[in-house]
């Protein structure tokens, strides 16, 4: 991959999440800078340095950073991993309060230092971030929004393409609406290759897919986090994937559809809300805001996770 020409990537927070941000993007070639801030200053240096001692087995990107909000300045793309993680059982919704708090108060600085910048909201709840973030700055439409459900298909992909046998690159298939528990996939548009789900058969010609799996594969991916959590006390390396992927997405001006979040205004009736849904995102930002396809049941899905979000955001609004 070329790593696209003085482009400089922040991530804020230096703890799971930003340091497997920052990792994958270094790994990667995301950026050609890459800077690492955190208020913790000894913590921020250490993983700089840390990650520092690996560049020269890397492309040409750059790690700096420390808890001098000052190294932001400039920036292309800030992503914001910092707050408060989830304790196991906790939903991400019950997050918002502290991570309300910090975001609100740390947005206005660094947009001051980088006001060109394209913003990628990671912290959970991500979409009510989101959409605070929205209210709080005066950022044109599509240069704030989160990661959303980007993560979440990736972890569908993969459990399809297991179960299938195939490339989880070949398995098209989307989970949209909130990025916490009311979130859901669009097996409706579901594809391995040109294949619908629903008709995908092993070599012995049985259904692979049907009802009953397909639920099975949501209880999965709607748990994952959870699981993860249970078993190590964070999710970090797949959504530093993600938040890396995003950033290209971003900085190589891809125009390329992902299920990110960024606020909908009057999207199959919901205004004033974020949430995923397949987005074109490029330079600048989410671009365009898809109107996809759904069945009747995907539609009333997606209202109830709009109506969930709706009521985490009215407490801060
Ligand atoms: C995840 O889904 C916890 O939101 C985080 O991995």
């Amino acid at each position: 991959m070329t790593i696209p020409r003085n482009t400089k990537l922040t991530v804020v927070g230096a703890g799971s999440v930003g340091t497997a941000l920052a990792y994958a993007a270094l790994i990667r070639g995301s950026a050609r800078e890459v800077v690492l801030y955190d208020i913790a200053t000894a913590k921020a240096e250490a993983e700089v340095l840390d990650l520092a001692h690996g560049t020269p087995f890397v492309g040409s990107s750059s790690i700096t950073g420390g808890s001098d909000i000052g190294l932001t300045a400039g920036s292309d793309v800030v992503v914001i991993t910092a707050g408060a993680k989830q304790e196991p059982g906790q939903t991400r919704l019950e997050l918002a309060g502290v991570n309300v708090g910090i975001m609100s108060k740390m947005l206005p600085a660094l947009i001051e230092l980088s006001p060109h910048a394209v913003y990628i909201l990671v912290t959970n709840p991500c979409d009510v971030l989101t959409a605070v973030a929205e209210r709080i700055t005066d950022l044109p439409p599509g240069r704030i929004f989160s990661s959303g459900t980007v993560l979440d298909s990736a972890r569908l992909r993969w459990l399809v393409a297991e179960a299938a046998g195939v490339a989880p690159q070949s398995v098209h298939a989307l989970i949209v609406g909130e990025h916490g528990d009311t979130e859901f996939p669009l097996w409706s548009a579901a594809t391995i290759g040109q294949t619908p789900l629903p008709e995908w058969t092993d070599s012995s010609g049985a259904l692979l897919f049907p009802r009953e799996r397909l639920e099975t594969l949501t209880h999965d991916v709607v748990h994952a986090a959870y699981k993860v959590i249970a078993g190590k006390g964070a999710t970090n390396y797949a959504i530093g994937l993600s938040g890396a992927r995003i950033v290209e997405a971003v900085l190589r001006d891809e125009r390329a559809v992902l299920p990110v979040s960024s606020v909908l205004h009057g999207y199959r009736g919901i205004d004033g809300v974020a949430l995923s849904v397949p987005s074109i995102v490029g330079a600048g930002g989410v671009q365009r805001v898809l109107d996809t396809p759904m069945d009747d049941r995907e539609a009333e899905q997606l209202q109830h996770s709009a109506q969930t979000l709706a009521d985490s955001i009215a407490l801060f609004t």
